[in-house]
């Protein structure tokens, strides 16, 4: 097995030969080549010719996550078996202050002894409710971002979703978010019509509202379950908990878990506390995480050192469904990643190895398009290939009007070209945001926008998803790039421009912040808040931005060529002297016609 765009200086170890050997190889065969340089397939084919040795070409990092499944073989669950039931896991979203940490409270509240009712901090931003004997796992998500986190990396972390719509306020733009979001991962969806106490609440024009998002209510024939409840008051709360309960109960195969397998569970929230190091709050998904387990999650392994349940009780252990506080990693995971028990310390290690590795090549390659979906940049050699190509997009436009015409114009090119098919992911009025991001890089679409520009984070999250994302002023100009996309001639719409860079000299270490570098300007100039590939030995090991920048403990805007800097990096920590620092900025490309 040989990762493409490997180098000569790796690939002749694993041939037993010397650098020197390949090189003369393709030396005699007409090709000239450094050690240091990627080799493309025919090369690497025509070595192992050569030499008689047969090559398995596969993506960077794919090596690595085979390593991984060998480690994990014989932890596969077994699908045929009868699963004892766990608890549904139920995430609430909605509109911003429509009322969906309200109802929680009061679900929540209606499951604690009245005296310690004040007392309890909620630790984590998930937790088990009960409806009688039945327990819910409640996860409470602001915004969409675990949700989606979740989903992106292929983990079904939700059994319902509930969609929280204000009486008095109705479907309001993040509503029609979370509805896109909720079937993009096919999660049955229950509507709570919150706030109904309100004088001016109105449910009757909420449920048409949501009749045309395509929610039609089961009182007017549709399949939709809506609730009406007031949270203050506690009215419908239990009717919305059966509710939740019997949509649940519809899965088939019921909702299932064996607490006897080795534990697996996902990463809703983390972060890196300065007393007790990484903490991670997880959702168990199968088996039963104990205390002094080995554990792997992201590029982080450890042993698990202390949990604690959503009231911040220190458990010893937690089965399925729970969610959980944990300490013991030694770096931080992502949202959405997964965590899981290693059967000894030693594997536990070598697969966040192995992990931290894959990240490292998997930033330098270019993205590879799951089924289902292509970019816009793609389609053509799919078109070529004679398959039929889903172009997947998230539209999003200025005022209604203009989202109006644009989707019925994209709709009419759809028609006129057969072999490519166009399907609206999700289509709304307003600015790009890390949402709709999201939403496009879970479903492989193309993101865009209509006389709208993503905001600062959006812009980054895309980069670092690598969602494409064009941006536009005229619907002409967009039929055009579809149509232009169609024949082959599309264009990428940035092009990265390096800004300037910096190398490490010395490491400080400063309390509470962490750690610093302290570099050289070599070239152009180092603009705080600006991106960074992060370089060692020519080779990208992070992309992120610079947090901090200062020149003699004085925060500057830039530091130019020639002079000494100290760069702080957002979560990015392991420094050392002689690694390049490399900004630059995205460019857009003007548009030749
Ligand atoms: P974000 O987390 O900001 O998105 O908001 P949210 O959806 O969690 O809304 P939150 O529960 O914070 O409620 C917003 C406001 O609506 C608060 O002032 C609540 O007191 C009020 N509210 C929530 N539910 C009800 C209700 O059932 N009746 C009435 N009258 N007011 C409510
Ligand atoms: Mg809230």
């Amino acid at each position: 097995m040989v990762p493409r765009g490997i180098t000569i200086q790796e690939f002749a170890p694993r041939l037993n030969r010397t650098s020197a050997d390949l090189v003369r190889i393709l030396f005699d065969a007409g090709e000239m080549v450094t050690g240091t340089q990627s080799l493309v397939d025919e090369m690497i084919e025509l070595i192992a010719e050569h030499l008689g040795a047969e090559v398995l070409l596969v993506e960077p990092g794919q090596e690595a996550e085979r390593e991984l499944q060998e480690l994990f073989l014989e932890d596969d669950d077994d699908e045929d078996a009868v699963l004892p039931p766990r608890a549904p896991i139920v995430t609430v979203m909605g509109h911003v202050d429509h009322g969906k940490t309200t109802l929680l409270d009061r679900i929540r509240s209606a499951n604690v002894v009245a005296g310690e009712a004040g007392g309890i901090t909620q630790h984590i931003g998930a937790y088990q409710a009960f409806y009688g004997d039945t327990p819910i796992t409640f996860i409470d998500t602001p915004g969409h971002e675990a949700f989606t986190a979740m989903r992106k990396r292929g983990a079904l972390a939700t059994d319902v979703a509930v969609l929280v719509v204000a009486g008095d306020d109705g479907v309001m733009p993040q509503t029609i978010e979370a509805i896109a979001h909720a079937r993009a991962a096919e999660v049955p969806i229950v509507v709570a019509i919150t706030k109904i106490d309100r004088p001016d609440a109105d449910p009757m024009r909420v449920k048409q509202q949501l009749v045309e998002q395509g929610l039609v209510p089961e009182e007017w024939g549709g399949d939709t379950v809506v609730n009406e409840v007031a949270a203050m008051e506690g009215l419908g709360v239990d009717e919305l908990l059966e509710s939740i309960l019997l949509v649940a109960e519809l899965y088939d195969p019921p909702l299932g878990a064996d607490p006897d397998a080795p534990a697996r569970a996902f990463v809703l929230e983390s972060n890196l506390d300065q007393g007790r190091g990484p903490v991670v709050t997880a959702l168990i998904e199968r088996g039963t995480l104990r205390v002094g387990d080995p554990i792997v999650a992201g590029g982080g392994w450890g042993k698990v050192r202390a949990m604690f349940n959503h009231k911040g009780e220190s458990v010893k252990e937690a089965g399925p469904s729970t969610p959980v506080e944990v300490l013991g990693l030694d770096a931080v995971p992502l949202a959405g990643d997964e965590l899981r028990v290693a059967p000894s310390d030693k594997v536990a290690r070598t697969v966040a190895e192995a992990r931290a590795r894959r990240r490292r090549a998997s930033n330098m390659t270019h993205p590879t398009i799951l089924a289902g979906g292509a970019r816009l940049e793609d389609i053509f050699a799919m078109v070529e290939r004679g398959e039929t190509a889903t172009l997947n997009l998230v539209l999003k436009a200025d005022v209604q009007g203009s989202l109006e015409a644009l989707t019925d114009a994209l709709r009419k090119l759809d028609q006129e070209h057969e072999e490519v098919r166009l399907s609206f992911v999700h289509r709304a009025v307003g600015g790009i945001s890390e949402s709709d991001i999201n939403l496009a890089a879970v479903s492989n679409a193309s993101v865009i926008g209509f006389n709208v520009r993503p905001d600062r984070k959006a812009r980054a999250l895309a980069e670092h998803e690598k969602v494409e994302m064009r941006l536009y002023e005229v619907i002409y100009q967009i039929l055009d790039d579809v149509n232009k996309a169609l024949l082959g001639l599309l264009k990428p719409e940035f092009e990265e421009v390096v800004t300037g860079d910096a190398e490490v000299r010395e490491i400080f270490s400063v309390p509470r912040i962490g750690k610093i570098a302290g570099c050289f300007v070599r070239n152009g100039v180092i603009t705080r808040g600006s991106q960074v590939r992060f370089l060692r030995e020519g080779t990208i090991i992070w992309k992120g931005s610079i947090a901090s920048l200062r020149r003699f403990k004085e925060d500057a805007r830039e530091v130019r060529d020639g002079f000494e800097c100290g760069i702080g990096l957002e979560n990015f920590q392991d420094l050392k002297p002689g690694d390049i620092i490399e900004t630059f900025e995205l460019k857009e490309i003007a548009r030749t016609s």
